[in-house]
């Protein structure tokens, strides 16, 4: 017997700011933004050529300047402000979009594009300057020893123990534009169902561990997303 709908986990990926004009990471010729992601997104690529690896961050977070949250991003921050019961969206997205379209129950797991992490002091705050150019660190005042505070590819997602929590007593959960490609996001669908959760796909094309899911739909993020949360706030 299927149970009563409380709470809801929500992880989106690259496919949800698609439409707002963001480039995702595996695209048609399986280059992000014209770079193998090994080349720009692990701790080994920054060792090598970390001039390569900064300027490639500072042109993704001045082109966030220029987008703006879709329909996709709009809808789950009025079901996040609306949904009576307990509901965690989580990112795989270094965007902000979901910040600036107002979800307020939101986990970045892959870190953010906009945040800086000194080497020096280990301190994290808000940024968005450029990085290449190697700032002073404002905690510690430690020049040129800054670096995206992002997860790479051989480092630990954040908030692991809050997103797990939140799977295991989700009776929802809902998969948006991601490939299903990276782990652990990838087997959370997973998790989601050991703990009896109903489990809902929506993507353009069918995700690498889509037959994980009781339901796939298949379009735009910016279609799919809104319908889908007339439909459950709907009852509410
Ligand atoms: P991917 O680029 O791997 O996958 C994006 C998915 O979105 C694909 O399945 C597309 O078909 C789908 N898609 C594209 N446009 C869409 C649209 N308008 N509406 C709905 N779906 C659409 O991106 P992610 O799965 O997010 O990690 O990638 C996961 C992680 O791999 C990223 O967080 C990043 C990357 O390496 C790190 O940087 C650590």
């Amino acid at each position: 017997m299927q149970r009563e709908l409380q709470n809801i986990v929500i992880l989106t990926g690259a496919g949800v700011s698609a439409e707002s004009g963001v480039a995702t990471f595996r695209g048609p010729d399986g280059l992000w933004e014209g770079h193998r992601v090994e080349d720009v997104a692990t701790p080994e690529a920054f060792a090598r050529d970390p001039d390569l690896v900064q300027n490639f961050y500072d042109e993704r977070r001045a082109k966030l300047k220029t987008v703006n949250p879709n329909a996709a991003h709009l809808a789950l921050a009025k079901l996040d402000e609306q949904w009576p019961s307990d509901l965690l969206l989580v990112t795989q997205n270094v965007d902000d979009l979901h910040d600036r379209a107002g979800s307020k129950s939101l986990v970045h797991m892959h870190g953010e594009l906009n945040s800086a992490w000194c080497l020096a002091c280990d301190g994290r705050f808000p940024f968005n300057g450029t990085m290449a150019s190697g700032p002073t660190c404002p905690q510690c005042d430690t020049p040129g020893q800054l670096r995206p505070d992002i997860v790479w590819f051989g480092e630990m997602p954040y908030e692991m123990e809050r997103i797990e929590l939140a799977l295991s007593q989700c009776d929802l959960f809902v998969s948006i534009g991601t490939s299903g490609a990276v782990y652990p996001a990838a087997g959370f669908v997973q998790t989601a169902r050991h703990y009896g959760a109903q489990t809902l796909e929506m993507n353009l094309d069918p995700s690498e561990g889509s037959f994980h899911f009781h339901e796939s739909r298949m379009g735009k993020a910016g279609d799919l997303v809104p319908e889908w949360v007339k439909e459950i706030l709907r009852d509410v």
